[in-house]
């Protein structure tokens, strides 16, 4: 069983990259951002404070998202958990820390995705996603071979996030940069980070992530 964390910012391309990992080594992505936007319409109280925060780019917090991660690791794990998405802040990494070793897990790689930040409005104002099987696509890079049809389940309901937008994608970064990238040195003196160029082609990067993942495997021994 192999686990990971995807670190990177807004459209860096973890959920794309996540998703690839699911399909082709069956493994269970845990997206905090997806789990919230369950949450969002679910119509409770929480939902709509949830809703607030995420459309304004700024981070729930530390305690919602530990409990989901927490509920999640004790279902199914496939042959490995990627974290995408979380832990966002050293607090969360904490978190994940203690929660991995009661259950008798180790994390195998972080798998920083670096990116230049001028590609990333260009990534977040083109993305759109299926509302049925949630594959991800982008206007121009990764769009669908049937106008307004969903590549992989046929569905029309193709959709775009609320905080895909210029403003709230500066507020992402400004709360990646803030509480997120001390993750970068945080897991760098764990000696678990790997550093995979986020910007090169979808398949290039998938090809250096498997290049990971053997790396991490292999040291496991
Ligand atoms: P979340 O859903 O996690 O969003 P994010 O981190 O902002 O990341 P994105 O999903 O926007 O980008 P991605 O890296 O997955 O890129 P993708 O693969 O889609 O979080 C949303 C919100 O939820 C947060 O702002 C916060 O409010 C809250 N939240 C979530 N987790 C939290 C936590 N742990 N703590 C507190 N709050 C939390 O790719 C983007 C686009 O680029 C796509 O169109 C894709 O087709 C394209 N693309 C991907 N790779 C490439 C490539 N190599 N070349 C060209 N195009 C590419």
């Amino acid at each position: 069983m192999t686990n990971i964390i995807l670190l990177g910012p807004p459209g860096a391309g973890k959920g794309t990259q996540a998703r690839r990992l699911v399909e082709e080594r069956g493994m269970v992505q845990l997206s905090t951002g997806d789990m919230l936007r369950e949450a969002r319409t679910s119509g409770t109280e929480m939902g709509k404070k949830v809703a607030e925060v995420m459309d304004r780019g700024d981070l729930v917090t530390d305690e919602i998202v530990i409990g989901l991660i927490e509920e999640r690791l004790a279902g199914n794990h496939g042959s490995g958990f990627i974290f995408d998405g979380f832990p966002r802040t050293l607090a969360q990494a904490d978190a994940l820390g203690a929660l991995l070793g009661r259950t008798g897990r180790q994390l195998d790689a972080v798998i920083e995705m670096r990116v230049d930040d001028e590609a990333l409005v260009d990534r977040i104002t083109g993305r759109f996603t299926c509302g049925q099987c949630g594959e991800v696509y982008h206007d121009k890079t990764q769009p669908t071979a049937k106008e307004g049809v969903c590549d992989v389940c046929g569905s029309t309901d193709l959709r775009r996030r609320a905080d895909d937008n210029e403003e709230s994608l500066r507020q992402r970064l400004m709360e990646y940069y803030k509480k997120t990238s001390p993750l970068i040195g945080y897991y760098y003196a764990l000696g678990d980070l790997f550093t995979v160029d986020g910007l090169a082609p979808i398949e290039d990067v998938a090809a250096a992530i498997d290049g990971v993942l053997k790396q991490a495997e292999a040291g496991r021994g």
